[in-house]
This record gives structure tokens, sequence and C-alpha cells, in this order.
């Protein structure tokens, strides 16, 4: 990847990759992995409900620890009072904001926020507005490429948010009607990439080295976003930055799970780390023989030393095999 890093608002150096925001996932344990790996990359908390945070200003989802710099924290809400308000209690622990407008998901979007905000422009550029002049922080925007294929609006929208005084925009190359189906379309968003000056982060659908070199080469976009494809390998951001083609091994793999699992034990308790491990598990044991069999053994087992136990069986049996 290139070294023409931008300076944008409050001086703030601009990383080429994003690990993207995603709720349930992108917490502190599953960051400070990414950051072990990459100094650089821009990480992103889980959307953090701006309502909910000036209720709440500890919320525990917002919460960002030492060395997690440059973060983003992400704002999910349409209030423009609320949201304003919460970017201000968010200011002190990150390095800027970056606004959801993005999320498909019907409880989000029936309220007005997520990618509902696509439908209102207006309302749209004056939460921009009004956190730009809230806050010092540069302020970025998330969305998709409209509420649906006959609502295309992304390079309008776009164009506004730039106006609006965003600092720079992640664009997922989807409709909200397609929510995670379909591919993510890489030719719109070199089409928007071509409409507007503000830095460009493409998202969607890069899962490997290759895939974000295909996505660049096709959007010419600033730098890339990435959400699944870290979790086939937590060090794919840096491995891009780094023009890294080498993939981590299955050993690496499995010992990145297991000291995965061990702090998120850490952090919520082993009884609800348990469980909520095993959305990750298919991610990290994809591609292998007994995958199906490895993954039904792992998502009933409810110990640590369970769990690790399989672990350790599945890595002795993949090196017996190869
Ligand atoms: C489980 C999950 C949770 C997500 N949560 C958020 C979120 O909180 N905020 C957001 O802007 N996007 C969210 N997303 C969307 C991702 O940031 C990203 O746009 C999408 O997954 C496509 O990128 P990818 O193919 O690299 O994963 C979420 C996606 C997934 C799969």
């Amino acid at each position: 990847m290139s070294n023409d890093y931008k300076i944008i608002s409050n001086n703030f150096k601009l990383p080429k990759t994003i690990l993207a925001p995603m709720a349930g996932i992108t917490d502190v344990v599953l960051r400070s992995i990414v950051r072990s790996y990459s100094e650089n990359t821009l990480l992103t908390t889980e959307m953090i409900s701006a309502e909910a945070l000036c209720n709440k200003p500890n919320v525990k989802i917002s919460e960002v620890v030492e060395n997690e710099a440059p973060i983003f924290c992400q704002l999910v809400g349409h209030k423009i009072e609320k949201m304003t308000k919460a970017a201000k209690i968010l200011e002190p622990k990150c390095q800027g904001i970056d606004i959801n407008m993005g999320c498909p998901v019907k409880k989000v979007t029936s309220g007005g926020d997520g990618c509902s905000l696509m439908l209102n422009p207006n309302l749209a550029y004056d939460i921009v507005q009004a956190m730009k002049e809230t806050v010092k922080l540069p302020i970025s925007v998330k969305f998709r490429l409209g509420f649906t294929k006959e609502q295309e609006n992304f390079i309008e929208f776009g164009q506004l948010m730039e106006k609006a005084g965003a600092n720079f925009i992640t664009v997922h190359g989807r409709y909200r009607s397609q929510m995670y189906s379909g591919t993510s379309n890489w030719d719109k968003i070199g089409e928007l990439v071509k409409n507007v000056s503000i830095p460009v982060f493409a998202n969607g659908d890069i899962l490997s080295y290759e895939d974000s070199q295909k996505c660049l080469m096709t959007t010419n976009a600033y730098g890339v976003s990435i959400g699944r494809g870290i979790l086939y390998d937590v060090s794919l951001l840096s491995r891009i930055e780094n023009n890294d083609k080498n993939v981590m091994s299955f050993q690496n793999k499995i010992k990145v799970l297991k000291d995965y699992i061990k702090k998120e034990c850490n952090y919520r308790s082993e009884k609800v780390a348990i469980k909520f491990m095993r959305k990750f598990y298919p991610f990290f044991i994809n591609n292998l023989k007994n995958a199906s069999k490895y993954r039904l053994a792992l998502m009933s087992e409810e110990t640590l030393n369970g769990v690790n136990k399989i672990l350790d069986e599945i890595l002795s049996n993949y090196l017996l095999e190869v």
C-alpha cells in the first residue's frame, strides 16, 4: 500500500486501512488483538447508540482503553441534540467519530437511524454539520449505495456529506434492501471516488490481501475498510498495509483463537464468553476437512478447558494430515 497519507482535521494522519465497526464483534478484546498486529490501522468501536450514551455516559460498549489509538467511536442515532451530546461525551477518548448511516437492521432503520438517514439527506447533512461544530475531532460517515436499488443515491449523498464537513466517508457497496446478500459493488464505489474530493474507504467483501488489491484497483479508493475478513485472519489489515501476501498459518490461527477466548473470559466471565465466542468458530476453522463436526463440538462446549481441548485436538489432527 502506498504511503501518501492524508492529514485531515485536528492534524490526524488518516490511515489507509480501517477495522469496520461490527456490533457484537469489534469489542475491546478483538480490537486489542487487531492492534497487536498493526500499529497504524484505524480501529472502530461497535455502534454506540447516541440515546443510550446520553442516558448512561459510561455504557460498557463505549469503553476505549489505553493503546487503542488511532480509534474512532461509531455513533448511531438521528436526533441532532443527542448526537452532538454523545459526540461531546466521546471526544476525550477517541481520535474521531464515525456516524452510522448504513446499518440495514429493521430495529435500527424503523426508528429513523442507520441507513434510513439515506432517505432523509437533509437531516443527515444537519447531523454532520452539527457534529463538526460541536467537536474538534474528524467526523466520518459510513453508508451504503442507497436504501433500495430504485432509491440509489450514494453519489449525491456522498457529495452532501462532503459539503456538510465530513472528513472522509466509507461506503459499503450494497443497498439496504440487500442486507448482506449479493456482492459489494466495487464499480459503484469507484464512481463515488470520482465524484467527491474527500477520501473514500471501500467496504464489503474484502476477505483477503488479493481482494484488497483488486478492490483498490477497481475503486481507486483512498483505503479499505474490512469487517468479516478480519475474522478469517486477524493480521489481514496489517498485511495489506505492509504488502504481505503470506496468510496466517493454521497453527497460528488456533493460537490466536485460544488467546482470544481467554481474553474474552477475563472480560466477560467464562460462562458468558464461551457462548459469546461461538459465532467466531466458523471463521477460524473454515476450510478444514472436518469443519462441521468440530464446529458442532465447539458450539456445545460450556467451559474454557473443554474448548481448549477440542482446539488442541483439531490442531493435532490437522498436523497429522499436512
Ligand atoms: C455482525 C455484524 C455487525 C455489524 N455491525 C455494524 C455496526 O455496528 N456499524 C456499522 O456501521 N456496520 C456494521 N456492520 C457492517 C460492517 O461494518 C461492514 O459494512 C459489512 O460487514 C461489510 O463489510 P465486510 O464484507 O468487510 O464484512 C456489521 C456487520 C456484521 C456482519
